[in-house]
């Protein structure tokens, strides 16, 4: 299984010879190294229907035929696009071809809003755990720190947790670090940061705040293999 990180909270899996893609905000995403026009995806799964989430998936799933796995209401919505969606919802699992999707709970809000300044409400805000090759991921999507995480670790072997650090949307360093405690995931890549202004941190200090060898920053466009 191949991981790359693409910016913001853009996650690229490969396995089963299959790409998919976590949260594909491409267009706009000023800290991505990927042009939405050359990507190839396979399957997108989404946290929530914010922009900076749902961004370019769909013209990427209707260009590429891709799946889209979202929480019911977001997939419901994109499904009226005329996007294949799947809905899923928190606490339920689905063993796809490709890997096992679960959705977890996240503290946060989840909103689609349209060019007529209207907010769609698009369900709860989700995280991601995804199975493949006997490998656990857990992508935490834009979430507050939450006791609960301590379950999501006593339940799941995590290799890899994709936590957001960036403050003020989200888990902001110090509550990062103590999530990555409870989850006991043997690697965690701080992700959600240095977008905008707003979000921004230095995720070095972060990997600090870590037990030795556990915190990983990666570049956007760079890999890690499992
Ligand atoms: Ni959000
Ligand atoms: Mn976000």
């Amino acid at each position: 299984m191949k991981l790359t990180y693409h910016g913001h909270s853009v996650v690229k899996i490969e396995t089963n010879r299959k790409t998919i893609f976590i949260d594909p905000f491409i267009t706009g995403n000023g800290a991505t190294d990927l042009n939405a026009d050359d990507v190839k995806v396979d399957v997108i799964l989404l946290t929530h229907g914010h922009s900076d989430h749902v961004g370019d998936t769909i013209p990427l799933a209707l260009r590429n035929n891709a799946l889209v796995v979202a929480p019911f209401e977001l997939a419901t919505y994109l499904s009226w696009q005329g996007v294949n969606a799947h809905p899923m919802h928190i606490g339920g699992a689905h063993q796809f071809e490709f890997g096992k999707v679960k959705l977890t709970q996240a503290f946060h809000g989840s909103s689609y809003i349209d060019e007529n300044k209207q907010i769609i409400y698009t369900g709860m805000p989700c995280g991601i755990l995804f199975y493949a090759e006997g490998k656990t991921i857990y992508h935490a999507g834009d979430t507050a720190l939450f006791s609960d995480m301590k379950l999501i670790g006593e339940r799941n072997e995590i290799d890899v947790a994709f936590l957001p650090i960036g403050d003020n949307f989200t888990m902001g360093p110090e509550d990062a670090a103590l999530a990555a405690d409870w989850l006991r995931a043997k690697t965690v890549v701080p992700i959600h940061y240095n977008t905008f202004p707003v979000i921004e941190q230095n995720p070095h200090q972060f990997v600090s705040l870590l037990k030795e060898g556990v915190g990983k920053v990666l570049q956007p466009g760079e890999s890690m293999e499992l």
